[in-house]
């Protein structure tokens, strides 16, 4: 049986062998505060290789020690980074899957002892740490810490890059009226807002000729926010500037509750799909092999990125193939042949 769940998609020079991408998670499990590759994440990551999802994306991993949204989180500051992800990526593409890395910056929702830094010093809320409103040289070194972070990233065997513009972190700050209140050229009007992304992009570009991602918040739940027809525009540019694929996540700008409801964020993967002319990626609550069927046959998205269905069961494809009646290739290691 043909499905489009199990169907290859080709961005660039990769090809996935299906639509299932693991959602980048944070996994707090780094043994020191130094971002180093362990035991946890070879298993962690690998196992969800060997059940069969098409691109395994690392957590949102911080291209400066400022960047961090946990001391514990993986990262990509530093060449020291390079051999144990090389390691992680091996590991992973002996299953067949593709890798990819979620360059990050917390921005003001970092944890970092000393000064955090953002577009403005508004704070996250009302009780967060006052952010440093960055300098146009801070600005520029963080840019070139994504652009280093991307050399990395080839030198670490990564097939794909995503950019972490979502969830109230740093470039989702920069994007957002909510967090950057800015009168020089990187705030006020969407395209100055958009300044720093776009930079970001560029940069990274000089060094990475392979896919591009980048995951935004396509709903910051407030008035005030970012609109659909922002988000809309920010993602024609991204076309433009030669973005791959948007994953289309949402929230996080604002401490607000969130309504949630299965596939509550997948109408936004369709809108800029369709109004921005680029493929993309659906999220949340994507629980069922039948649900990702369904948006990727009524061409709502193009990919499918699991989250906590994944950590809850790391054959999670093996499981959807199950239900739409696919039959996978067990891993080579499961065949008797004896
Ligand atoms: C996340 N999420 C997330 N998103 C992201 O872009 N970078 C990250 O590092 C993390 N970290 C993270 C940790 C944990 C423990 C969870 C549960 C979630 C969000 C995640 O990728 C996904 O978008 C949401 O979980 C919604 O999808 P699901 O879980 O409903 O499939």
């Amino acid at each position: 049986m043909t499905t489009a769940l199990f169907s290859p998609f080709t961005i660039k020079n990769v090809t996935l062998k299906n639509r299932i991408v693991m959602s980048p998670m944070c996994m707090y499990s780094c043994d020191q505060e130094d971002g180093m590759v362990n035991d946890w994440h070879i298993v962690h990551y690998t196992s969800r290789a060997i059940g069969q999802a098409g691109l395994i994306m690392t957590e949102a991993t911080p291209v400066t020690r400022q960047g961090q949204i946990s001391p514990q989180d993986l990262a990509i500051w530093s060449d020291d980074h390079i051999p144990g992800l090389k390691r992680l990526t091996d590991a992973i593409k002996v299953h067949g899957a593709k890798t990819a890395v979620q360059l990050g910056h917390a921005g003001r929702k970092a944890i970092y002892d000393d000064e955090t830094i953002a577009p403005s010093a508004v704070g996250f809320d009302e009780k967060s740490k006052i952010p440093k409103e960055m300098t146009e040289a801070e600005i520029k070194e963080t840019i070139y810490g994504f652009k280093t972070a991307a050399e990395r990233a080839k030198k670490a065997g990564f097939d794909i890059i995503e950019l972490h513009a979502a969830h109230g972190y740093l470039i989702s700050q920069f994007l957002s009226p909510l967090s950057n209140k800015r009168t020089d050229e990187y705030g006020g009007n969407r395209e100055n807002r958009f300044r720093f992304l776009k930079e970001t992009i560029e940069q990274v570009k000089t060094v990475w000729e392979g896919p591009l991602f980048v995951r935004i918040s396509a709903d910051e739940y407030h008035q005030d926010g970012n609109s659909m027809d922002d988000i809309t525009a920010f993602s024609k540019r991204m076309s433009e500037l030669g973005v791959d694929l948007i994953d289309c996540s949402t929230g996080g700008i604002v401490r607000t509750p969130i309504e949630v409801y299965p596939g509550y964020q997948i109408r936004h993967a369709e809108t800029i799909k369709k109004e921005a002319n680029i493929a993309t990626g659906a999220v949340g609550l994507i629980t069922t092999g039948l649900q990702a069927e369904e948006i990727l046959q009524n061409k709502r998205a193009d990919l499918i990125f699991i989250g906590r269905a994944f950590l809850r069961d790391p054959y999670w494809p093996r499981t959807a193939a199950n239900e739409l009646g696919v039959e996978l290739e067990p891993p080579r290691q499961y065949i008797r042949s004896w």
